[in-house]
C-alpha cells in the first residue's frame, strides 16, 4: 500500500521554525511559471512539475511537501536544507552540475523569443535589437544567454517571476521576451491580454547554456536519493503516467 501522499504548501519563512516529519521530503520550487508549476485559482500548487514530482513521490513512497522559493535562491535553498531537492524547470548545465546533483532530464523542450504580433524585430540578431528591451527571468539561462549575446545591443530587463515580465511585456515596456518555450507558449501565445508571436528558431544550442534539458537538483552527496528519483521517473515513463501528463499540459 503507498502511503497517502500530503502535500503541505510551506512559505519559505514558515519552514524555518517546522518540525518537518522525518520521512518527508522537501522538494523547491519557484512559481508561478505557467504550465509547469502554478495556482490554481483556489491557490492549489499544480502544474506539470508539480504532478510530475507527487507521482514520483507516490513511486518511492515518500511524502512530499513543496516549499515555494524565489529562483534567484533556489539552489543557495538546497546547499542549506531549506529542501532537499529542487523541481523547478531547470535545466542540467555544466555550470550548475559544478554545484548540484541531477537527475536525468526528464522533459527537453527548447527557448524561444516572443513578441508582440505587430513586432518588427526579426530573427532576434543585433541591428534589429538595437534600443530594444529584452525581458528574462533573473538567473536564469535565457538571462545569461540574452545577456552575453545582446547585452550591448539591447537592454536587458530582468524580472524575479516570469509573471512579472509578461505583465510588464502587456504594459508594453519588453519588446521581446526570452522564455522556455512552453511557458511562453501558455502565458503569451495562449493568453487573452496580448497577440503574441514567436520570432526566429526555437534555441537549444549552444549546450553551454541551453544544457541537457530539465532535470530534479539534489545536493551532491544524495546519489542514492537521486537514483531512487531516476527509477521511479523509468518506471512512470514505461506505465503511460508520464505520457498522461505531457498530453494534459502540453498537447494543443
Ligand atoms: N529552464 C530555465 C533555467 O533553468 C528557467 C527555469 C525557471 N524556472 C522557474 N520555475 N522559474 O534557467
Amino acid at each position: 500500500m503507498k502511503k497517502l501522499l500530503t502535500i503541505t504548501l510551506l512559505g519559505s519563512a514558515l519552514l524555518a521554525g517546522s518540525a518537518v516529519a522525518q520521512d518527508t521530503l522537501r522538494i523547491g520550487v519557484d512559481v508561478p511559471y505557467e504550465p509547469m508549476e502554478y495556482r490554481t485559482a483556489d491557490g492549489e500548487l499544480t502544474g506539470f512539475d508539480i504532478e510530475l514530482g507527487n507521482a514520483i513521490c507516490e513511486e518511492i513512497d515518500r511524502k512530499c511537501e513543496w516549499v515555494v522559493q524565489a529562483w534567484d535562491g533556489i539552489i543557495p535553498g538546497l546547499m542549506a536544507r531549506k529542501y532537499d531537492a529542487i523541481m523547478s524547470s531547470m535545466t542540467i548545465n555544466e555550470e550548475r552540475k559544478g554545484t548540484v546533483l541531477f537527475s536525468d532530464p526528464y522533459f527537453q523542450p527548447p527557448s524561444a523569443w516572443f513578441t508582440p504580433q505587430d513586432s518588427s524585430i526579426d530573427f532576434p540578431a543585433k541591428q534589429t535589437l538595437e534600443g530594444k528591451t529584452i525581458g528574462v527571468q533573473r538567473g536564469t539561462l535565457q538571462d545569461n544567454y540574452a545577456t552575453d549575446m545582446f547585452g550591448d545591443a539591447a537592454e536587458i530587463s530582468r524580472y524575479s517571476t516570469a509573471d512579472d515580465l509578461v505583465l510588464d511585456m502587456d504594459a508594453g515596456r519588453v519588446d521581446i521576451a526570452f522564455l522556455d518555450f512552453p511557458v511562453g507558449k501558455s502565458t503569451l501565445l495562449d493568453s487573452e491580454e496580448g497577440d503574441y508571436k514567436v520570432v526566429g528558431e526555437m534555441i537549444t544550442e549552444p549546450k553551454k547554456y541551453f544544457g541537457e534539458g530539465f532535470g530534479i537538483a539534489f545536493r551532491k552527496r544524495d546519489q542514492e536519493l537521486a537514483d531512487q528519483f531516476n527509477e521511479a521517473l523509468a518506471t512512470l515513463k514505461d506505465n503511460g503516467t508520464y505520457q498522461e501528463l505531457y498530453n494534459k499540459y502540453f498537447s494543443e
